[in-house]
C-alpha cells in the first residue's frame, strides 16, 4: 500500500517510534532533563535537546555544516524507510505522480514562508556553491558587458563568476568594500559599490555575510543603489544583483524576498539546520525568465514534454526549470520541511537575538584581550554570527589545534588570509563562550 503524501509529511506514515530516533546523548548535563520533555522551542536547553551534539564539545564551528534537530531526522528517516521498502512506487507517488502529491513542492513552500515570497520563486538545489552556479552559468552576457564583485567573496562565488565570464565572454572586477573589517561602516561599503558601478555593468555579486571576517553587508541599501542605477537603464540591461546569502539565511532576522535583491543563493544545511546536500536559489519570475537552464530538469513537466515532442520548451524559464535532475537524495531535501517548521517554531526574532548576544559576548571578550586582534565588528548590525580574530604568536591552525584539544570546535577561515574563527548558534550556551575565552587568554 503506498504509503500517503500527507501521512509522511505528518509523520505516521512509517513506525517512526522503532527507528530509535531523536534520542539525546544522556550525558549532556545542561540538557539531560530537557530531553526528557516535550520540545518547547522557548527554552534554549529544549532546544540543545533536539540535538546530538556531543555534549563533550563546545560547538562553535556549527555555521559549516548542521547538525540536523530531532524533526529532521525524523523526517529523514521516514523518507529513507520509504525509500528502502518500495523505491519504485515511493518515488513514483511523490515524485512524478499527480502534481499536487510531488513533495518538493511542499519544501519549496515552507522555503516560500521562510523568505517571505511564493514557492514558484524556488529553485531547490544541492548547495549555494549550487545555486551561484545556475544563476552565473545560466545569465547571459552580452560581449563587453561586466561581472562586478568584491575581493570579500568566497570561492565558490568568484569561481562562479570566473567561469561564466570565460563562457560568455565578459569581464570581471573586484572591488575592497572596507580594509580594516573591524572598522568596516556600511555607509563606505554602499558608497565603494555606488562609485564601482559602470554602464557596462550587468550583474553585480556580493555575500551578504563574509565568511573571512564576519562582516555582514547592508544588501537593502546596496539594492536601492541598484534601484538607482537602473532608473536610467532599459529593462534588457538592468543591473542584477546577485547575493551569496549562505551565512545570514537562518541567522539573521530578514525576509529575504523583501530585500530587492534579484536572485539569493544560500544552503540550507548550515545556519537552516537541514540535511547536508540542501540549498536553494530565489528570485521573481522575471529574474528566472534571464537563465538558461544549466542541468536538464525533472521537477516540471514542460521541459521533459518539450523533449518528447521533439521541441525547445515553451515560455519563459521558471524556477523549477532550474531545479536541478536527475535523482537527487530526496529523503535529503524533503526533510527541508521539518528544519523551515524548526527555526519558525523558535522564531527568526530569537534566533538571530540568541546569536548576535552569544557572538556578542564572545567579541566583547576578544577585544579586551592584548594579544588578541578581532576583526569582525563588534557592532550586532554590521556581523552576524562569526567572530574572526588572530592571536599573537599563534597561527591560525594552532589556535584551533589548541581549541579543538580543549574540547572547543573552532576553524580556520580558508581564505588568502587565514584567521581563526569562531561561531556560536542556537545550540550554544554563555558557559561555553566563558571556557572559549578562558582559554583563548590563556595563550598570552
Ligand atoms: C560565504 C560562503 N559562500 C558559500 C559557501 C559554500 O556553501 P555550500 O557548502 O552550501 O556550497 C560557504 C561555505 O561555508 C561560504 O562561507
Amino acid at each position: 500500500m503506498p504509503l500517503s503524501r500527507r501521512a509522511i509529511l505528518a509523520g505516521s506514515g512509517v513506525a517512526a517510534s522503532s527507528l530509535a530516533l531523536g534520542a539525546p546523548q544522556a550525558s549532556a548535563a545542561p540538557v539531560s532533563d530537557a530531553a526528557a520533555r516535550p520540545f518547547d522551542p522557548h527554552d534554549w536547553r529544549s532546544v540543545r535537546a533536539q540535538f546530538l551534539l556531543d555534549p563533550s564539545y563546545a560547538h562553535l564551528s556549527n555555521f559549516f555544516f548542521a547538525s540536523m534537530p530531532a524533526p529532521v531526522r525524523e523526517a529523514l528517516a521516514r523518507y529513507r524507510r520509504g525509500f528502502d521498502e518500495n523505491p519504485y512506487n515511493f518515488l513514483d507517488d511523490n515524485m512524478f505522480g499527480r502534481e499536487e502529491d510531488m513533495i518538493w513542492r511542499d519544501v519549496c513552500a515552507a522555503a516560500a514562508e521562510y523568505v517571505g515570497g511564493r514557492p514558484e520563486e524556488i529553485a531547490l538545489t544541492s548547495s549555494t556553491t549550487m545555486g551561484l552556479a545556475l544563476i552565473y552559468n545560466g545569465l547571459t552576457l552580452r560581449p563587453g558587458q561586466e561581472i562586478l564583485t568584491t575581493t570579500h567573496e568566497f570561492y565558490p562565488h568568484h569561481e562562479s563568476i570566473r567561469l561564466a565570464a570565460l563562457r560568455s565572454g565578459g569581464s570581471t572586477r573586484k572591488i575592497p568594500l572596507y580594509e580594516s573589517s573591524f572598522r568596516y561602516r556600511p555607509e563606505e561599503a554602499v558608497a565603494r559599490i555606488r562609485a564601482a558601478i559602470r554602464p557596462h555593468t550587468r550583474v553585480l555579486g556580493v555575500t551578504w555575510v563574509h565568511s573571512g571576517t564576519g562582516v555582514r553587508l547592508p544588501i537593502r541599501q546596496i539594492a536601492d543603489v541598484v534601484r538607482d542605477v537602473n532608473r536610467q537603464r532599459d529593462d534588457a540591461d538592468r543591473l542584477l544583483l546577485v547575493v551569496d546569502g549562505v551565512h545570514g539565511f537562518g541567522a539573521v532576522d530578514e525576509e529575504v524576498a523583501a530585500m530587492g535583491c534579484d536572485f539569493f543563493a544560500a544552503g540550507t544545511h548550515k545556519w537552516i539546520l537541514g540535511p547536508h546536500g540542501t540549498g536553494l536559489v530565489w528570485a521573481k519570475p522575471e529574474n528566472w525568465a534571464l537563465l538558461t537552464p544549466t542541468i536538464p530538469s525533472i521537477m516540471t513537466k514542460e521541459p521533459q514534454d518539450a523533449w518528447r515532442q521533439n521541441r525547445p520548451p515553451n515560455g519563459p524559464t521558471q524556477a523549477s526549470w532550474i531545479s536541478p535532475g536527475g535523482f537527487f537524495a530526496y529523503e535529503h531535501q524533503w526533510a527541508v520541511i521539518e528544519a523551515f517548521r524548526f527555526i519558525q517554531r523558535i522564531g527568526r526574532r530569537r534566533i538571530h537575538d540568541r546569536i548576535a548576544e552569544l557572538n556578542g559576548a564572545l567579541k566583547q571578550g576578544l577585544a579586551r584581550m592584548p594579544h588578541v586582534t578581532l576583526h569582525t565588528p563588534v557592532r550586532s548590525e554590521h556581523s552576524a554570527g562569526f567572530v574572526c580574530f588572530d592571536v599573537q604568536g599563534h597561527t591560525p591552525k594552532e589556535v584551533v589545534r589548541i581549541l579543538r584539544e580543549r574540547r572547543v570546535v573552532a576553524s580556520g577561515t580558508p581564505y588568502a588570509v587565514s584567521h581563526a574563527r569562531l561561531s556560536a548558534g542556537i545550540v550554544n550556551f554563555p558557559h561555553e563562550i566563558e571556557k572559549t575565552l578562558a582559554i583563548i587568554n590563556g595563550l598570552k
